[in-house]
């Protein structure tokens, strides 16, 4: 099935201006506005695995893919509650779901002749670009906002060879100082969500589920940061329509932790642009973020499917977190949990109905951030070797 074959553009989601696509352009040059992709020739026609089973609904490009397989990850049914599923994004090779756009948007950077690439991260954009990049021949460097990323997050980095500056202050302030410097100095090419290229790729996770559910479920859930995730999300399920490839499209439901939750804020209180929050706080680092990137975007996404977005607590998403680990068995990590928390409170706010086919992206490995796993009640004992065994087994059977 295709679509209308013409050129591909960029296209200001503020003024609705049409430019035509060039390597240094991620802003509306008459507005300021976010630019979304819109692609010449749309073609379903999945073949092969992961990422770029759906090359027909990317961006054409001269250089071969910069890929490990990303993409393809499991779609678990849920043991606890009927009609749920779990799309496990931790299976990807730096263990997010930032690799389906990393793969993209590295190899686009090469097609643009980039030597170094940036990025400001709360930890998981970083480890998927420096893996890409070092993969790529690319140099990546990473702005991290100081003691505010998981430990497993700073040693896949440093591990693939990233240059790291430190930023002393929130992931806000990281992002504002890398697009500062991508912007005023043409030698670093950014890789941050606001590079619409990069959604692209993360397109790619709802393919998956339509083919997987061989429908369009009822609601997709999402823990919303920068909130381009989101947003890709629904550009992929609005591509699945006008192609004709899907005759329906899910709500899309959006979870921030309350601390950090401009967007879900601007949906509850019906507001056309959100109340950043300066000074963003919660357990789940990965989307300790005041001030989204991409908050039109993800605005679009939630109204226009009819969808909603909520907070929650911090103990919500521990629990969540938990019971993902010993009742499903699936680890994940704090900003992941959050889909689940979410889930289980629209369900009592009647915002989901029980039955409904709901997806949940966790969005990353819970290994990541081994901190987050340390409050958990563990049950062990320490023995000899020469232990007596019936000792041993009374032991086991009163723990
Ligand atoms: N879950 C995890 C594990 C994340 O790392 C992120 C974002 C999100 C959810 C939210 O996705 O930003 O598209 O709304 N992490 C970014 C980073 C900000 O730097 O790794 P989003």
């Amino acid at each position: 099935m295709n679509g209308d074959v013409g050129e591909t553009l960029l296209r200001c989601v503020s003024c609705g201006g049409e430019y035509k696509p060039s390597p240094r352009l991620f802003r509306c040059p008459r507005c300021g506005g976010l630019l979304e992709v819109v692609l010449g020739n749309l073609t379903w026609s999945p073949r092969g695995k992961g990422v770029w089973r759906y090359r027909g609904l990317l961006p054409q490009t001269k250089a071969s893919p910069v890929t490990m397989g990303e993409g393809s990850t499991p779609l678990i049914a849920s043991r606890l509650h009927k009609g749920l599923y779990y799309k496990f994004e931790g299976s990807n090779p730096t263990g997010s779901f930032k690799d389906r756009g990393m793969t993209v948007a590295t190899t686009i950077a090469l097609d643009n002749g980039a030597r170094s690439v940036i990025a400001a991260s709360t930890g998981n954009t970083a480890s998927s670009m420096a893996a890409y990049a070092s993969r790529a021949g690319l140099r990546p460097v990473i702005f991290l906002p100081r003691n505010k990323v998981a430990k497993g997050k700073i040693l896949q980095s440093i591990a693939y060879g990233a240059v790291i500056v430190w930023v002393e202050g929130s992931f806000d302030d990281a992002i504002s100082l890398a697009m500062k410097l991508s912007e005023e100095k043409q030698s670093y090419y950014p890789m941050n969500s606001f590079n619409p290229w990069r959604l692209e790729g993360q397109k790619t996770l709802y393919y998956e589920v339509f083919e997987d559910l061989g429908k369009a479920p009822d609601a997709m859930v999402y823990p919303v940061g920068n909130a381009g995730n989101i947003s890709a999300g629904w550009k992929a399920a609005q591509e699945l329509l006008m192609l004709g490839v899907a005759d329906e499209a899910p709500r899309f439901l959006g979870v921030q932790a309350k601390g950090a939750s401009p967007i879900a804020d601007a949906v509850s209180r019906g507001l056309d642009k959100p109340v950043f929050v300066d000074r963003p706080e919660t357990a789940a680092s990965a989307i300790r973020i005041g001030k989204p990137v991409n908050w039109q975007k993800a605005l679009k996404a939630i109204r226009e499917s009819n969808g909603t977005a909520v907070m929650v607590s911090d103990e919500e998403i521990i629990q969540a977190q938990r019971t993902l680990a010993r009742r499903e068995g699936i680890i994940v990590e704090p900003a992941s949990a959050a889909s689940y928390a979410g889930y289980l409170r629209m369900l009592e706010e009647g915002l989901i109905d029980r039955g409904d086919t709901v997806v949940l992206v966790l969005t990353g490995h819970g290994l990541k951030d081994p901190a987050s796993l340390e409050s958990m009640v563990s049950n062990e004992i320490i023995v000899k070797p020469s232990v007596d065994i019936d000792e041993l087994d009374r032991t086991l059977r009163a723990i």
